[in-house]
C-alpha cells in the first residue's frame, strides 16, 4: 500500500519534471547549436539562406499564415513520403518550438545573413 502510494507520487513527480523540461527555452549554448543545425542541416535541403532547394523556402513570408502547430508537427514528425525527415527522435519539443519561432520571426535568417 505505502509502496504503491510512493510509486504513484514518484511517477507524478517525474511527469511534472518532464513537462517542466519541455516548457523550457533552450539555454544559450544549445541555441547556438540549434541555429547552426538550422542553417547547415536543415539548410542542406531548405537552402543555406532558407530560400529553398530540395525542400521549400522557410522564410517568414513563405510561412506566413501557416499555423505554428502545423509547422511544429511537420518538424517533429517529418512528412512521410517526402524527403522531410522526422526530427522528434533527436530534438526535444521545446527545441522544435524554438526552431519554429526562429523561422517564423525571421531571426534564423538574420543570423544567416551575417
Ligand atoms: C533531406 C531534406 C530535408 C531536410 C534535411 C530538412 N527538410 Fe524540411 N522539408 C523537406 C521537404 C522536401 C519538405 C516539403 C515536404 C512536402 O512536400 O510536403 C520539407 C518541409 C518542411 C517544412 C514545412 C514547410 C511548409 O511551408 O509547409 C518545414 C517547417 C521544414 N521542412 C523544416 C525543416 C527543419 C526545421 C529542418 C531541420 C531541423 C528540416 N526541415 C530539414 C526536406 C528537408
Amino acid at each position: 500500500m505505502w509502496r504503491r502510494t510512493f510509486l504513484l507520487a514518484a511517477s507524478l513527480a517525474l511527469a511534472g519534471l518532464a513537462l517542466a523540461r519541455d516548457a523550457e527555452v533552450p539555454d544559450s549554448a544549445r541555441q547556438v547549436e540549434l541555429r547552426n543545425m538550422l542553417l547547415q542541416d536543415c539548410g542542406s535541403c531548405h537552402g543555406l539562406t532558407l530560400k529553398g532547394g530540395l525542400g521549400p523556402a522557410l522564410r517568414p513570408e513563405n510561412l506566413a499564415g501557416k499555423p505554428r502547430e502545423f509547422l511544429f508537427e511537420t518538424i517533429r514528425l517529418g512528412r512521410p513520403g517526402t524527403a522531410m525527415p522526422p526530427w522528434g527522435p533527436i530534438l526535444k519539443d521545446a527545441e522544435i518550438a524554438w526552431l519554429v519561432d526562429q523561422l517564423v520571426s525571421g531571426k534564423a535568417l538574420q543570423e544567416a545573413q551575417r
